[in-house]
């Protein structure tokens, strides 16, 4: 593959202060679980529990980033990304959720920040990427409404350590799934199943935003929350495939949209859940609604979505038995032929610009960033000709990001107010259900040695992000 080209030929051109960065979590990288004083999450205590994790795997270790953090933010450095995108461990930096705070936890991401600006790469820290303390959970975990306030005195703490230095914020990740697949599926921790407490875990989740976002807001500092949103389709015209898609859409999309942007649960949505108690209390959605400077959005695929019987579950987990859609339990996903990733999922680039314009649409005015996209494949490691050193040739992931790069292209061209684009992932890593079996990385990492293999994809991107563009 011939990866680099000249300007000229460069005719796709993004905004020259286009973000182009990468992502992590900390649970999915850091590794060093137990060390200097880092106390346990609920994914410590789910991965350690048998038949919940494929292969027994844990993030014990994971990458070990939080050794080599250094190494890795020179290769961040090296393939020119602009800005990176990671989580903080909220029980490293209070192991308890409640109780003393931690020095060494955010002496870790003040290390890791001050090291990312001396490189030049902007730090993007995630507050909440599904790691909440097992205390609190303990507690009640985020069904009860107590997590929220405890989550909005951690975001002062990392805020107090580093608000100097950082600038854009998100606050939540992907609070569908650590409602739905922590709460009512159980195929995330603490997979628990029950689905009126899914529900107050959505609301709490963006409770806990709405009061994070007051205590992070301050001069400089851009606020946001990053949603997974879908396209949704209805596998036919049927009526009742026309509802289930109405359904998905509703609780997938529009109930984190609408809280957000709008100030307020979508009527259809609350009529589709009335039996369970959201635990909503007077004021709470004046103080989610209008609490974000910007949006990150998560987009990987399509839905096509049926209310007709005998349809399979979409797949969130190797082990997945019970539904992740409070209301809709009877609903379910078709695929349509397309060719799919190693996840199974069916690659419908469409599907992005569909869901970028739609919020661009229904919700004006918000700058919006893809903080992720990107996709598993069977990587393999190929020894190298000439004295080289070992390869990853992974044209599917180069195939997959250009075309999702495309769509996003169109849409800027369009008036889409989209800003930066963040590849899913810098580098492969435990993959929460599927453990270390599905491979995300622009970067190889081999588990048992920890060495970095910066894959085709990555040097690919690295030549994107210099030419601020694509060929045609
Ligand atoms: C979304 C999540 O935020 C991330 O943690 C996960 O690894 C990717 N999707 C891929 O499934």
């Amino acid at each position: 593959m011939t990866i680099q080209k000249s300007r000229a030929e460069t005719e796709i051109r993004f905004p020259t202060d286009f973000v182009w960065g990468a992502a992590t979590a900390a649970y999915q990288i850091e590794g060093a679980v137990t060390e200097d004083g880092r106390g346990p999450s609920v994914w410590d205590t789910f991965a350690h529990t048998p038949g919940k994790v494929l292969g027994g795997d844990t993030g014990d270790v994971a990458t070990d980033h939080y050794h080599r953090f250094r190494e890795d933010v020179a290769l961040m450095a090296s393939l020119g990304l602009t800005a990176y995108r990671f989580s903080v461990s909220w029980s490293r930096v209070r192991p308890d959720g409640t109780g003393p705070v931690n020095p060494k936890g955010l002496d870790f991401y003040r290390r890791l920040v001050d090291t990312l600006l001396e490189a030049g790469v902007q730090p993007w820290p995630t507050l909440y990427h599904w790691d909440l303390p097992q205390a609190l959970e303990d507690a009640g975990g985020w069904p009860a409404r107590d997590a929220a306030y405890r989550f909005a005195e951690y975001a002062q703490l990392v805020c107090d350590a580093v608000g100097d230095r950082v600038v854009n914020w998100t606050t939540i990740n992907e609070p569908w799934c650590a409602a739905f697949l922590g709460y009512a599926s159980g195929d995330h921790a603490p997979g628990r199943r029950d689905p009126e407490a899914s529900l107050r875990a959505a609301h709490h989740l963006l409770l806990g935003h709405g009061l994070a976002a007051q205590a992070l807001r301050g001069e400089r500092r851009r606020i946001g929350a990053s949603v997974n949103l879908y396209a949704v389709s209805p596998a036919s015209e049927a009526p009742e495939d026309v509802d289930a898609a109405r359904r998905i859409d509703g609780l997938q999309n529009r109930f984190f949209l609408d809280a957000l942007l709008h100030g307020r649960y979508p009527e259809d949505v609350l009529a589709d859940v009335d039996r369970f108690d959201l635990g909503v209390q007077d004021g709470d959605l004046d103080l989610i609604g209008g609490s974000v400077d910007q949006l990150g959005i998560n987009y990987y695929n399509r839905f096509f979505v049926t209310g007709q019987e005998g349809a399979a579950p979409a797949i969130t987990s190797p082990f997945a038995q019970a539904s992740p859609w409070p209301g809709s339990e009877h609903v379910g996903f078709v695929q349509v032929g397309r060719p799919v990733t190693a996840m199974g999922w069916e690659i419908d680039e469409s599907g992005l610009a569909e869901v970028l314009t739609r919020v661009a649409e229904d919700y004006p005015s918000v700058p919006l960033y893809v903080t992720e996209n990107g996709a598993a494949f069977d990587d393999v490691v190929a020894d190298g000709e000439n004295g080289e050193g070992p390869h990853v040739d992974d044209p599917d992931r180069v195939a997959y990001i250009d075309a999702h790069l495309r769509a996003c292209h169109t849409v800027i061209s369009a008036g889409v107010p989209l800003r930066g684009y963040f590849a899913w992932s810098l580098m492969d890593n435990f993959e929460w259900g599927w453990g270390y079996a599905k491979r995300f990385g622009l970067v190889y990492v081999d588990f048992l040695t920890q060495a970095r293999i910066p894959k085709t994809s990555a040097r690919w991107y690295s030549s994107v992000i210099e030419q601020g563009g694509l060929g045609r």
